[in-house]
């Protein structure tokens, strides 16, 4: 059995596929499974992978005072019906990766084509991401956005280790579920939904 290897070190390679030779582009297309990846060429396997786009809401305690937190998220997923449960990772190297790891609640928001903006906002270096934008604080202090497809509000369940980001499961205490067309990325850039897939969308 072919097993699929570690992730070699970074070989100093741009991560920008604009800047490398054809040759180079080449070499990380592995049209067998193989160990033989290195960081760039695990990147571009990922983003065939279509996501939707998330914000998520924290309220942190940041040098003993509350702070709303809000980032822009693609690894929101599904994990568990019942009990509820939902996660999403972050980077350990968040400045508020301590904060978020010890708040009690978050809010997960799936957002619309509508709301493209905020994808870029909510990923912004900006001293209070959610200052002019509508929001709402939940029963458990988290900020959300009432506009969105869905709003997830969760209890932080657990934190595990994920590498290079800490995984936040979350146990689903409210919903909201307002529908509409979703925000989808793939490969770092926004993928349209066409024809039968617009159609079917719940109403
Ligand atoms: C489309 C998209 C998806 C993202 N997904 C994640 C994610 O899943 N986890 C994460 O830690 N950062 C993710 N980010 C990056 C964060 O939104 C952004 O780096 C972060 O808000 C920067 O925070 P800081 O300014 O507090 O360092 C994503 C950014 C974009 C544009």
């Amino acid at each position: 059995m072919t097993e699929i290897g570690s992730i070699s070190k970074d070989d100093g390679r741009s991560r920008n596929s604009h800047r490398l030779s054809a040759d180079e582009r080449e070499a990380d297309d592995l049209p067998e499974l193989s160990p033989d990846f290195n960081n760039f060429g695990f990147r571009r396997a990922l983003a065939t992978f279509v996501t939707g786009i998330t914000v998520v809401g924290i309220r942190i305690i940041a040098d003993g005072a509350p702070r709303l937190v809000g980032l822009t998220v693609s690894s929101f997923n599904s994990v568990s019906l019942e009990p509820p449960l939902v996660l999403w990772s972050m980077k350990r190297t968040n400045p508020n990766i301590d904060g978020v790891a010890r708040a009690t609640h978050f809010t997960v928001n799936v957002l619309t084509n509508a709301q493209e903006r905020l994808c870029t906002h909510f990923a912004q270096p900006l001293a209070d991401r959610f200052d002019g934008i509508a929001h709402k604080i939940s029963p458990h202090g988290a900020p959300y956005l009432e506009q969105s497809a869905a709003v997830f509000e969760c209890g932080l369940e657990q934190v595990i280790d994920g590498g290079d980001h800490l995984i936040f499961l979350g146990r689903v205490l409210r919903i909201l579920h307002r529908g509409g067309v979703p925000l989808l990325y793939r490969d770092g850039r926004r993928v349209e939904l066409t024809g039968a897939a617009i159609k079917s969308e719940a109403p």
